[in-house]
């Protein structure tokens, strides 16, 4: 099997290329801003693309659809997609009569431009994983990975996990399992993309150190609201862990100003707080392309 990289993931080259025999794909933009890509082909019967549809999710798109069509055009026979951040998964179903279901269509492009396979990194899925025919979806959670890490930095005692909203419960679930914590949620009510307001929590973290987890900051609006929150209730040390840290405009920075010291996520979004590395999950997500 051969990996092609696309252009949102140049940045986990050094790691991959550790272990894999890597394709990078050349990618350009004409003046009208219409994208080229060539792929320097090389013959094989499976290929895995990596992609990261970060900051502009449009462009990585129509690149990826690209890609797994020319694959296809070449000969390729299987198809699986690695795509750590896979945009789009937030319309996860008409909340308002007319809206696009965008989550779907961009699964069903990538499936009708050939693709089979997708892994991707606790996506936005809470209406559960997208049936759709000829196209396999594996949704992995990070949370088991991040405790291998956290417990060679986080002591452990007196210690909760909280998910900044209902959504973020099942990833502090998983967490608080693994560390053998309790476990929590916030309330959170949003009232626009960039309005939250978080309301109250369901267990008591007065005097506690708080290892807050969410699927994704994007404006940091969520987690501004949850620490202020938790700090009011009483909290001491908070830890914010993030499977991607988008980091919109001057997100991160808002963050720190607060008094946030520790922010931590994976490299699915390129960022200066990522210290997952989400080649590690890849390497062991192998296994189940290999049984497929
Ligand atoms: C929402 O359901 C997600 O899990 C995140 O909480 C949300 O997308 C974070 O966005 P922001 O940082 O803009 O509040």
């Amino acid at each position: 099997m051969k990996i092609l990289l696309l252009s949102g993931a140049f940045h986990l080259e050094k790691s991959l290329a550790e272990k894999f025999d890597i394709i990078k794909v050349e990618q350009k933009f004409f003046p009208d801003n219409e994208q080229y890509i060539r792929i320097p082909y090389k013959n094989d019967d499976e290929y895995l693309i990596v992609q990261s549809m970060f900051r502009n999710p449009d462009n990585k798109i129509i690149e990826t659809i690209f890609a797994i069509r020319t694959l296809k055009d070449l000969g390729v026979k299987k198809i699986y997609g690695f795509f750590p951040y896979l945009a789009y998964t937030r319309q996860d179903k008409r909340y308002k009569e007319g809206e696009a279901i965008s989550q779907l269509i961009v699964l069903e492009m990538l499936r009708n431009a050939g693709l089979e396979y997708l892994i991707t990194l606790d996506a936005h899925f809470h209406q559960g994983i997208p049936q759709l025919e000829g196209l396999k979806i594996k949704n992995v959670i990070c949370a088991p990975y991040f405790y291998k890490y956290l417990t060679s930095i986080i002591p452990r005692e007196n210690f909760v996990v909280i998910g900044p909203d209902d959504d973020a419960y099942i990833l502090a679930l998983k967490l608080a399992e693994k560390l053998n914590l309790q476990v929590g949620y916030i309330e959170k009510l949003r009232k626009g993309e960039r309005e939250v307001a978080a309301l109250s929590i369901n267990i008591n973290v007065k005097d506690k150190n708080v290892i807050l987890i969410d699927d994704m900051i994007s404006t940091g609006g969520t987690i501004i609201k949850a620490y202020e929150l938790l700090k009011k209730e009483g909290a001491n040390e908070v830890f914010v862990i993030a499977t991607h840290g988008l980091f919109v405009e001057d997100a991160l920075q808002k963050l720190k100003n607060l008094g946030i010291k520790n922010i931590m996520t994976t490299n699915s979004v390129p960022n200066e707080v990522a210290v997952f590395d989400v080649s590690e999950i890849l390497i062991e997500e192998l296994e189940w392309i290999k049984k497929l």
